[in-house]
Parts: C-alpha cells; sequence; structure tokens
C-alpha cells in the first residue's frame, strides 16, 4: 500500500501511514534535540580534552598510575614497570654506575661473567625476562652466593640496574660458558 498522508482532525498532527501503520510527523521537541545534541559536543569535547590533548589522565591511566604505585609500595613490579625504565637513557647510566661498583666483581666488568654468570648471554638459570631479573636482583639466590640486593640498593637502584642488565641481555660478550636454559620470553 502506498505511502498515505492525513491530518488528524482533532490534534492537527500530520500522520503518515504505510502499510496500515501510522506515525505522525511531528518535530522533534528542542529540549529533546538539546540533549542529543549536547551529549554528542560533550563527546566530542570529551575525545579532544583526554584522548588528544591529555589534560587530566584518563580514568585507564589513573588506575594503571594506581596500580604502579601499589606495586612500588609492595617492592613488586610488572613487566611494563622495568622496560618502562630500561626506555630512560639516564636510568640505564644510573644502572650501569651500580652494576660497576656492586655486580662486576662477580658477573665482569661487561657483564660477561666472573664468579656469577654471564648476563650479556641469552641463556638464564632464573630468567630472562624484565621480571626475572628485577626479582633475581631483589631477592639474590644466597644459597648460590647472589647477595639480596633489594634492601641494599632500594627498588629504584634495582630497576635501574636491572634496565642496564637487560640492554645488554643477548650482546654476547665473550666470557663465562652459557649456564641454565635459553630465555624465550620477553
Ligand atoms: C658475590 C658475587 C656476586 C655479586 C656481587 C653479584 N652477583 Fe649476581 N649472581 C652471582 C651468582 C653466583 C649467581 C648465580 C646464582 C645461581 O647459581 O643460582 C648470580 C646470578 C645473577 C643473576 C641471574 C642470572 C641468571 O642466569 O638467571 C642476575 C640477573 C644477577 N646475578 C645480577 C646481579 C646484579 C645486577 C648484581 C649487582 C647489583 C649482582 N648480580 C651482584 C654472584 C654475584
Amino acid at each position: 500500500m502506498a505511502d498515505i498522508k492525513r491530518t488528524d482532525a482533532i490534534s492537527g498532527d500530520v500522520i503518515h501511514e504505510y502499510d496500515g501503520i501510522e506515525e505522525c510527523d511531528n518535530e522533534l521537541p528542542n529540549w529533546w534535540l538539546g540533549i542529543l545534541y549536547g551529549t554528542m559536543i560533550f563527546a566530542a569535547g570529551y575525545w579532544l580534552a583526554f584522548q588528544q590533548l591529555h589534560v587530566e589522565p584518563t580514568a585507564a591511566e589513573e588506575l594503571a598510575a594506581y596500580d604502579a604505585k601499589q606495586r612500588a609500595a609492595q617492592g613488586t613490579v610488572n613487566d611494563e614497570d622495568v622496560l618502562l625504565v630500561a626506555k630512560q637513557p639516564a636510568s640505564v647510566v644510573a644502572g650501569k654506575q651500580v652494576f660497576d661498583a656492586t655486580c662486576s666483581a662477580c658477573h665482569g666488568e661487561k657483564g660477561e661473567g666472573k664468579i656469577g654468570p654471564n648476563l650479556t648471554d641469552s641463556v638464564w638459570l632464573h630468567g630472562g625476562g624484565p621480571v626475572q631479573i628485577f626479582s633475581t636482583i631483589r631477592d639474590g639466590v644466597p644459597a648460590k652466593g647472589m647477595p639480596t640486593w633489594g634492601p641494599v640498593l632500594g627498588a629504584a637502584s634495582v630497576k635501574n640496574v636491572a634496565a642496564y642488565v637487560l640492554s645488554i641481555r643477548n650482546t654476547n660478550v665473550p666470557g663465562k660458558a652459557p649456564q641454565g636454559e635459553p630465555w624465550k620470553g620477553l
């Protein structure tokens, strides 16, 4: 059936009918349109301010920052925390200074290994990922002669020196023969 239009005798509304279904052609009320366009403008402004201009951290960023703070308070880290430090050249340099002063006696000046294992190969006794390296340094392996550095150096320095170890990992400086298992993780 064709589209038929009629004007309602009582309300004066223009009504169209199609296949027996009637619908008014009323204009949308301004208050309703105001809310619709208002939400659109708000969404665009929100996207611009939070996603593009970063005026304030987003809820997700705030949560991530809070989680990182909690981990820092507990002296734990995740891979991203350590990788973030590894991306800051000043921290890696600070880590190298700690290494030269504190670790090279046992791990060699270039990390090639002496009493302690070669840290420049891709084979690890306790895992070669960011968190594993951080944890081994923090907790040590006292039974095997690797001291517990967390209480001595503090979390920030342990992170820096872990970042430095990450930077020499897989550079294969000739030295002590590989010990452990090939590391295939991050
Ligand atoms: C007194 C000697 C000594 C000192 C000093 C020392 N280490 Fe070690 N380290 C060892 C020994 C020994 C091992 C091997 C432990 C084992 O056999 O489980 C080791 C293991 C490690 C490992 C794990 C290697 C793997 O294959 O999983 C890392 C990482 C490491 N040391 C980093 C450091 C850092 C960083 C420092 C300085 C803050 C440091 N060590 C200082 C003796 C030392």
